[in-house]
């Protein structure tokens, strides 16, 4: 896996599953840049969370970002809309691999009220493990950047 930090943020109600991938991501001896939040009982806003990680993986302060709420969903719309993120809310170890080869996604985003958490973790590892397929997908991935406008 290349090097750099990977950026972590949650809302209230993927603070329990964000912790456990923290934990997990330090105890593999990455870097982790924990933006917040930091607590399962004190409400916050999902998209101040997701544009945070946006915002870290944008600028090259992370090289990934993980993004935990209720559903994954929101956190993940959130994200989106910096337009140099690809965020995928993945619910099983297949689609993070394929949004890894095929989108080049840049930030997961998992539902704690939709996932596993065993599933979770080892989706987080897949995600983090494989690499952008490029070939024919790489023409698609670079009209994500241009916005999709017509
Ligand atoms: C919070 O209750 C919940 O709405 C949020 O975590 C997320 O699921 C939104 O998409």
């Amino acid at each position: 896996m290349p090097g750099g930090a990977i950026a972590v943020a949650s809302d209230h109600a993927g603070f329990d599953l964000k912790e456990i991938l923290k934990r997990d991501l330090q105890e593999a001896g990455l870097d982790v840049l924990d933006l917040g939040t930091s607590s399962a009982t004190q409400s916050v806003d999902y998209p101040d969370f997701g544009a945070a990680v946006a915002d870290a993986v944008a600028s090259g302060k992370a090289r990934r970002g993980v993004l935990v709420c209720g559903t994954g969903i929101g956190i993940s719309i959130a994200a989106n809309r910096n337009p140099k993120v690809r965020a995928a809310v993945v619910h099983d170890v297949t689609s993070a691999r394929l949004t890894r080869l095929h989108n080049d996604a840049n930030v997961v985003a998992f539902g704690q009220r939709m996932i596993g958490t065993e599933v979770a973790r080892e989706a987080l590892k897949v995600f983090l493990d494989t690499a952008f397929e490029g070939g024919r997908h790489a023409g698609r991935v670079a009209k994500l950047s241009k916005g999709c406008t017509k």
